[in-house]
């Protein structure tokens, strides 16, 4: 096992990918502090964490509160002795933020996600940060899309937002590393288990004259292995990045794009 005896926080673990990393960090042997803004979702990866004969606890955080951040992971700290694992797992509902062309978009819909998304991450890499520097170890992670290295209709503001978040994993690395801790992030292909990707998918597919599926398809033809992600597979690779096997692993977005983007 890959993480025995580590200390995890996930951000959105009742979200498709916040569950699965969740899941899968349990399966390692992680330990597992879970959260999420609503507590029913979040619970029940938990007790099905703890029914497997992991250990995970669930609570409420919503993760663009500062305080509520803060006072949650002095909590966990308080109770397991340290944090080794942050794993920023948020994401928002796209439906009212994407399919329509940036020169017919207001301001506000365009800067949700960039300020969403970069809050999360920024406060919940600050709380993780602070207190892992006494350790001299951690590893703070987080989850971003394509948008953030090439350009698709209709995605607004989440370009942008993706392209920020991946900006800052490389400047929290670069602060961070000579403390002994690592920042890196995944960028998977869409993963289509997921209701998110079709949320995030059926605007566009609409702006673009296409079905949903025929979207899918087209996304999947684009790639080496002509299909999307898995969320098993995304699991997979954010352990072994959470693991001291990647000790030489910072400052970086991993890319599962399978070929669609280069490095
Ligand atoms: N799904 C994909 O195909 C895919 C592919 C590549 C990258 N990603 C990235 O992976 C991340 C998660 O995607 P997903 O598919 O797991 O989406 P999801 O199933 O919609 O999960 C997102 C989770 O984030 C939570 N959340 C939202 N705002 C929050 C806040 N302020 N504080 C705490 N939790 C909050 C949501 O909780 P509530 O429901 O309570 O709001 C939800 O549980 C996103 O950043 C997305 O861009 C996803």
């Amino acid at each position: 096992m890959m993480l025995t005896d580590k200390v995890a926080v996930i951000y959105g673990a009742g979200g498709a990918v916040g569950g699965a990393i969740a899941r899968d960090f349990a399966r390692e042997g992680a330990t597992l502090f879970l959260t999420g803004r609503s507590m029913e979702p979040v619970e029940i990866v938990a007790k099905e964490i703890e029914a497997a004969g992991g250990s995970a606890e669930a609570a409420e955080v919503d993760a663009l509160d500062e305080g509520r951040v803060d006072d949650h992971l002095q909590s966990v700290v308080d109770k397991a002795g340290r944090v080794d694992i942050s794993f920023n797992a948020v994401g928002i509902p796209s439906t009212n933020l994407i399919g329509v062309p940036l020169v017919e978009m207001d301001v506000e819909r365009f800067v949700l996600p960039i300020t969403t998304f970069t809050t999360s991450y920024f406060l919940t890499a600050r709380a993780a940060a602070r207190r892992m520097v006494a350790n001299r170890s951690g590893v703070i992670m987080t989850v971003t899309t394509l948008q953030s290295r090439t350009g698709y209709p209709t995605a607004g503001g989440f370009g942008p937002a993706m392209a920020a978040k991946e900006a800052l994993t490389r400047q929290l690395s670069v602060e961070l590393a000579p403390h002994g801790i690592r920042v890196v992030g995944l960028r998977p292909q869409g993963i289509p288990e997921t209701e998110a990707l079709k949320e995030a998918y059926q605007p566009r597919a609409k702006a673009s004259g296409m079905t949903y599926e025929q979207f899918k398809e087209l996304a999947a033809s684009k790639t080496h292995t002509r299909r999307l992600s898995t969320l098993a597979e995304l699991a997979n690779t954010a352990a072994f990045l959470a693991s001291d096997n990647a000790s030489g692993m910072t400052g970086t977005t991993v890319n599962l794009s399978m070929g669609t983007l280069d490095d």
